[in-house]
């Protein structure tokens, strides 16, 4: 049923000793305005999750709409994953922040609380930014579609909140 939910795509990433760490993660979301905060949800089994509670810092970056092969690596278990792939320094935190992303936010972890067989994680946003208006990725149904605007009466633009 919630793979018909469909979602965008972000890697979360973080830096310890050994380098670089991230997984492709659908589970990102907004949490909280004031103070500003972000969640996102992490499989007990993640090989990356103890690296990033380690740094207790990650950066998420969205991925854009060309990014499904990016994306397919980065949710593969304690492969190399950042090899060949341009990252940069995230302002605040340094944790990796991926280039072709559509936006990002520079956050440290707040909080960890479990959830099933997931742990959710709620990081404190230290910096954060857009990165052009590039089409983002999107997850639906197990496939990456093309993000498409709605015509007719009622497209338009739409204010959360
Ligand atoms: C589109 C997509 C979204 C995903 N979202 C999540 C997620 O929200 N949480 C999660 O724990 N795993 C998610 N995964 C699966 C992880 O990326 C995958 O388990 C990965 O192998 C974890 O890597 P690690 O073991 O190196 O941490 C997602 C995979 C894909 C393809």
């Amino acid at each position: 049923m919630l793979g018909n939910f469909p979602s965008g795509v972000a890697v979360i990433a973080a830096r310890d000793e050994e380098g670089p760490a991230g997984f492709a993660c659908q589970s990102f979301s907004s949490l909280s305005l004031d103070p500003p905060l972000v969640l996102f949800l992490v499989g007990r089994a993640s090989a990356s999750w103890p690296r990033i509670a380690r740094a207790g810092a990650f950066c998420a970056t969205v991925l854009g709409g060309e990014q499904g092969g990016l994306c397919r690596a980065f949710a593969v278990s304690g492969a190399d994953k950042f090899a060949g792939v341009a990252h940069t320094p995230a302002p605040v935190t340094g944790s990796p922040l991926l280039a072709g992303g559509t936006a990002w936010a520079d956050c440290v972890i707040r909080a960890v609380h479990t959830g099933g067989d997931h742990l959710i994680v709620v990081g404190r946003i230290e910096a954060l930014g857009t990165t052009g208006d590039g089409e983002p990725l999107v997850f639906h149904r197990g496939r990456f579609r093309e993000l498409r605007a709605p015509e007719g009466p009622g497209s338009g633009s739409a204010r959360a909140g």
